[in-house]
């Protein structure tokens, strides 16, 4: 079932998902009527133009697996909102101590360091709370506010933020730079499609677990791309294309996959992961068109 794509590329529907959950986060912030700097800073922080690369990932897997898109709203925006947490509390100078994210000063720097602090908070909350008001049947809301916590949690993206920081003062080993990839960029990435798949387990329709195995595959081996291109752009990006400062895992002296293998290397060791990542889509065919076209995205942007 592809019931809103039929007629356009992905590439459009990609920048109507993009605006589609901006509003969500929106309208869910506006309702909270925040007060003050606080209200300033939260704004401040999910208003910066972001790529949305995880909202989209939930609404193609929407897509290709029949669910609605006022249903995908929802773990759409709470992940957006997770991440941008992360990217907030990430930026700190307690830990990477950038002050350009987005192509505008951090919020650390816009506002201050305790303001960083606290807006971070703020949109982790959210999250859960945007979760638990969704409407949907509330065994799906469990589910999802499950993968979600475990995700963003102690042995997800965090697990993968501490082990980067030991990364700035030793050398991580291969295995260890990839487990910490998949922990602090791959956990929130396959949280979107396990959300998706919970939603198909828990209605009348049912799904094949063979179907939720495959994406989630495609999730594991994609969320690497995605951080080694991360990687890359730090090394070969400019500060005025991607957004953020140049250079800052050298200055910092970061582990990452072009430190340790080289910039050539780790970029074929990225193709290699969204080669695997797309070889667990060939079932789908045509129904994959979303994803497909999101893992081409993620190797070859340029922010
Ligand atoms: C940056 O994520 C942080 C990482 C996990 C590498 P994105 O590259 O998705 O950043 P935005 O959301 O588009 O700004
Ligand atoms: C950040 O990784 C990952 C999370 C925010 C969880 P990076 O530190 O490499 O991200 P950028 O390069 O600052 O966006
Ligand atoms: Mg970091
Ligand atoms: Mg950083
Ligand atoms: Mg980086």
């Amino acid at each position: 079932m592809r019931p809103q794509n039929s007629q356009t590329q992905f590439s459009d529907r990609a920048a109507e998902y993009k605006t589609r959950v901006e509003q969500v986060m929106v309208d869910f912030v506006s309702a909270k009527k925040l007060q003050g700097r606080l209200g300033d800073a939260v704004n401040y922080a999910i208003a910066t133009d972001g790529k949305r690369i995880r909202p989209l990932i939930v609404y193609a897997t929407a897509e290709l697996l029949g669910v609605p898109l006022t249903i995908a709203d929802h773990p759409a925006a709470a992940i957006e909102l997770v991440h941008i947490y992360s990217l907030v509390h990430d930026d700190l100078p307690a830990m990477d101590d950038d002050d350009l994210r987005r192509g505008k000063p951090t919020v650390h720097k816009q506002f201050d360091e305790a303001m960083g602090i606290l807006v971070g908070d703020a949109l982790l909350t959210f999250a859960f709370e945007l979760l638990a008001e969704s409407g949907v049947e509330p065994s799906l809301i469990v589910e999802w506010v499950r993968l979600l916590s475990i995700a963003g949690g102690a042995n997800g993206m965090i697990a993968g933020q501490s082990k980067d920081l030991e990364g700035e003062t030793s050398v991580l080993a291969l295995d260890e730079l990839e487990q910490m990839h998949r922990q602090k960029s791959g956990a929130l990435i396959e949280a979107g499609l396990s959300m998706i798949c919970s939603e198909v387990v828990t209605s009348t329709m049912g799904t094949g677990t063979n179907e939720a195995d495959r994406l989630e595959g495609f999730g594991h081996h994609i969320g690497l791309a995605f951080q080694i291109r991360d990687d890359l752009l730090d090394v070969e990006g400019t500060t005025e294309q991607i957004g953020k400062p140049q250079g800052s895992d050298a200055a910092s002296n970061k582990s990452t996959f072009a430190s340790l293998l080289g910039v050539e290397t780790a970029r074929n060791r990225m193709h290699q992961e969204l080669a695997a990542a797309q070889q667990q889509l060939t079932c789908f065919g045509e129904r994959a068109e979303g994803l497909n076209w999101i893992a081409e995205y993620i190797v070859s942007r340029s922010k």
